[in-house]
């Protein structure tokens, strides 16, 4: 197997879709130029004659991949090719390789472990991750459907995000069927993100970032707001989903690795492939952004940024792992925030936030990417129809 062409790989992702090429290089339109809405296209006025001859006065032009942006496009959005981002595509033909539901996967031995094998302290981390997970897919689904989708004015883009918009719903529904089958209290550790605040300081981040973007109308040919828009998808895609989310599976792996609660921690590696994407996606998109728009993010405004993810995961760490487990603690945690942290700021071009920041956790990349094939075979309890594709090359 070529190692690039792997798509569920975390540094690969990036690689492997910068390597495909665009079909026309960014088109030269000022942001001005590119206010127009973009829904409508253009009808060629009608010809003075009304010969047979004449072109048809219903045609439509056709469209100019040239006109084709990541925001403030002026190409009808209705009509998918020619491509301007194929690369936006072959995400979605990727994404559907990892198609799944929850209901396949075995949680029998999720119920034993967790009422007679777990100590209190990995009671208290299982369920304080899954409280925290759960809401944040909600968060993440409404980012990508209500705030950053309408304003993508490619069609190639929206598809995917559409894509995108399910997965985060699937992932709610995934967390709901462990809460279900293990026989968590659903009021207590839904209600959990609003009263234990090391949970809700991460909520807070993330729900701030979003109602900054939300609001419909926002007028991206504004460049402070065009600025902003990109700072909240940074954070989304690169902090939230591509830092926060990875590193949040890993307390359960750390379960997994010794044997316990092994259906979660399945399921939680399927949402891991979809985030995977989902990080991988949203690094291609900014980085098209700012070169389409000639624009930097302000370097201040990212280490702020940084920082305030860091405290938020800091205070978070040291709540679900007040008590270390066996093989992992709070320090892991922040150690390996801080790893993958560097991770995504070099795959999105921008300066390393934590220099120096160690691999604390060298399994997690394979608990991530490899182990998890072996262990799917292993570990699947109904014959699975629709992922032919889940070869992963
Ligand atoms: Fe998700
Ligand atoms: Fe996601």
């Amino acid at each position: 197997m070529n190692a690039a062409a792997r798509f569920d790989d975390w540094d690969a992702a990036t690689h492997v879709t910068n390597a495909a090429p665009n079909i026309v290089p960014p088109a030269p339109v000022s942001i001005l130029a590119a206010a127009k809405p973009a829904a409508m296209p253009d009808i060629p006025p009608k010809t003075s004659n009304g010969s047979a001859d004449a072109p048809n006065p219903l045609a439509l032009a056709p469209i100019r991949v040239a006109d084709k942006r990541i925001v403030n496009g002026q190409a009808d959005i209705n009509q998918l090719a020619p491509f301007k981002y194929p690369w936006a595509w072959e995400f979605f033909l990727k994404a559907n390789h990892n198609h799944w539901t929850p209901l396949e996967i075995g949680m029998a031995q999720d119920v034993r472990d967790y009422h007679h094998k777990l100590t209190d302290g990995e009671r208290h981390v299982f369920e304080n991750v899954l409280a925290y997970l759960t809401t944040s897919d909600i968060l993440a689904m409404r980012n990508i459907g209500l705030a950053v989708m309408e304003k993508m004015s490619a069609p190639e883009l929206q598809i995917y995000q559409a894509r995108q918009v399910f997965e985060e719903a699937l992932h709610t529904w995934t967390y709901q069927h462990c809460i279900e089958s293990i026989g968590l209290e659903q009021q207590e550790i839904y209600n959990r993100y609003r009263i234990v605040p090391e949970i809700h300081g991460k909520i807070a981040m993330a729900s701030r970032r979003l109602e900054k973007v939300l609001r419909s109308g926002l007028d991206l040919a504004d460049r402070a707001n065009l600025h902003e828009f990109a700072l909240s998808y940074f954070f989304f895609a690169v902090i939230f989903e591509g830092c926060w989310f990875y590193n949040g599976f890993t307390p359960i792996f750390a379960l997994q690795r010794r044997g316990l609660m092994k259906g979660t921690a399945e399921q939680l590696q399927y949402i891991m492939r979809d985030e995977v994407l989902h990080c991988a996606f949203g690094i291609r998109v900014i980085r098209e952004l700012l070169k389409e728009e000639k624009m930097v993010l302000d370097p201040h405004a990212l280490r702020d940024l940084w920082d305030e993810a860091e405290a938020a995961e800091r205070a978070y760490a040291g709540y679900i792992l007040r008590d270390a487990i066996l093989g992992y603690n709070a320090d892991l945690h922040i150690a390996q925030f801080r790893f993958i942290a560097n991770r995504r700021a070099r795959q999105i071009g921008v300066a390393e936030p934590f220099p120096g920041a160690e691999n604390a956790l060298p399994w997690l990349d394979e608990q991530a990417n490899l182990r998890k094939e072996k262990n799917f075979f292993e570990t699947r309890v109904t014959e699975y129809q629709t992922g032919g594709g889940l070869a992963w090359e």
